[in-house]
């Protein structure tokens, strides 16, 4: 299983500078021939976790009517219309529809926040505009109503593909979140690099070990009975790890998020997706 991203530099595409030039034109020209899923599978050995699941499984993510988080994401709909705070509005007052204006916002986060100097996920952006601009309080992470409104946001960006900045401003940010995830961590001594890069589809107590691209977030996961964040997931992967988990919102989690966003350059949006 070839390593998805780890020695790829930030400045040049993933694809860029492995084929010689002849070669490239070889492959393009035979991929003509080729749908754009199948030209996909060729060029690319990322699989999303959605790749490890069996037929039953998908076939509740793919259709709205059987997905569980399609509740969190009408709930996110009713939300986004409600005025609150001091400033009594709307996500919608400002946004209008969020079919047009959150269409592909989720596939470019976290993205880099002036305000704060450093990238910042959809949960505190959401979260910027509680306070910011309708004057409420932050939504508590994993609170029902946070989950429900980056639901309704990344909804909007599913099927079009994760576009993190190449910007200058994230490089230092990628670089943390590429070392936390080769960093040997926990009582058990692993990375995150061990398990989803050197071992991705192997079987693990149970569970097939994906790529862990997070294509899918929010999610709805069966094992929690609801919907969570990615950072939900990197916890309990860290506590898998004998680690102790970084807090909800920390600098080092969005780095991670940051990091694993950018492996996933490219690959569609599945949110919300449905995992084990
Ligand atoms: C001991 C192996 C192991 C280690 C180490 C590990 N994970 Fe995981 N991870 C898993 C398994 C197994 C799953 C899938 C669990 C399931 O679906 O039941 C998973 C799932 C994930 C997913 C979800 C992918 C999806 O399709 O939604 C992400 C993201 C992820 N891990 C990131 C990380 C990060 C970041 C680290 C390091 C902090 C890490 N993991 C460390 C085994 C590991
Ligand atoms: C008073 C107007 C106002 C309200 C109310 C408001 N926002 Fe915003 N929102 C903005 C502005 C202005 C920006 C972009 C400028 C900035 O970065 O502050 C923004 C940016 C965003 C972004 C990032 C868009 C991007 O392209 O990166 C998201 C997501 C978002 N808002 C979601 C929400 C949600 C969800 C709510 C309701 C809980 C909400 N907003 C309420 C004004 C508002």
């Amino acid at each position: 299983m070839p390593r998805p991203s780890a020695s790829t530099t930030y400045e040049k595409s993933r694809t860029s500078t492995r084929h010689p030039l002849a070669l490239t034109i070889i492959l393009s020209t035979a991929l003509l021939a080729l749908s754009p899923a199948q030209a996909a599978n060729l060029t690319d050995n990322r699989r999303s976790g959605y790749a490890f699941m069996g037929p039953p499984l998908r076939a509740m993510q793919d259709d709205d009517m059987t997905n569980p988080a399609s509740l969190w994401q009408r709930d996110g709909e009713t939300l986004w219309a409600e005025p609150i705070g001091e400033a009594g509005r709307s996500c919608a007052d400002c946004h209008g529809d969020a079919a047009s204006s959150m269409r592909g916002v989720a596939a470019r986060y976290p993205a880099f926040d002036r305000t704060m100097n450093r990238p910042i996920d959809l949960e505190q952006r959401i979260n910027h505009c509680r306070t910011a601009y309708q004057k409420a309080g932050p939504l508590a992470f994993e609170s029902h109503d946070l989950l429900a409104l980056s639901t309704h946001v990344a909804r909007q960006s599913r099927g079009l593909p994760i576009a993190i900045e190449n910007s200058k401003a994230l490089h230092p940010f990628l670089a943390m979140g590429r070392s936390l995830f080769h960093e040997r961590q926990g009582q058990l001594n692993l990375s995150c690099a061990q398990c989803h890069d050197d071992n991705a589809g192997r079987s693990l107590g149970g569970a097939t070990i994906p790529q862990a691209h997070p294509t899918g977030y929010p999610l709805y996961r069966l094992e929690w009975q609801g919907v969570g964040s990615l950072q939900r997931r990197l916890r309990n992967c860290m506590s898998g790890m004998r680690a102790a988990p970084y807090a909800f919102g920390a600098e080092a989690f969005v780095d991670l998020e940051l990091y694993l966003m950018w492996r996933a350059n490219g690959m569609p949006m599945e949110s919300p997706a449905v995992r084990p």
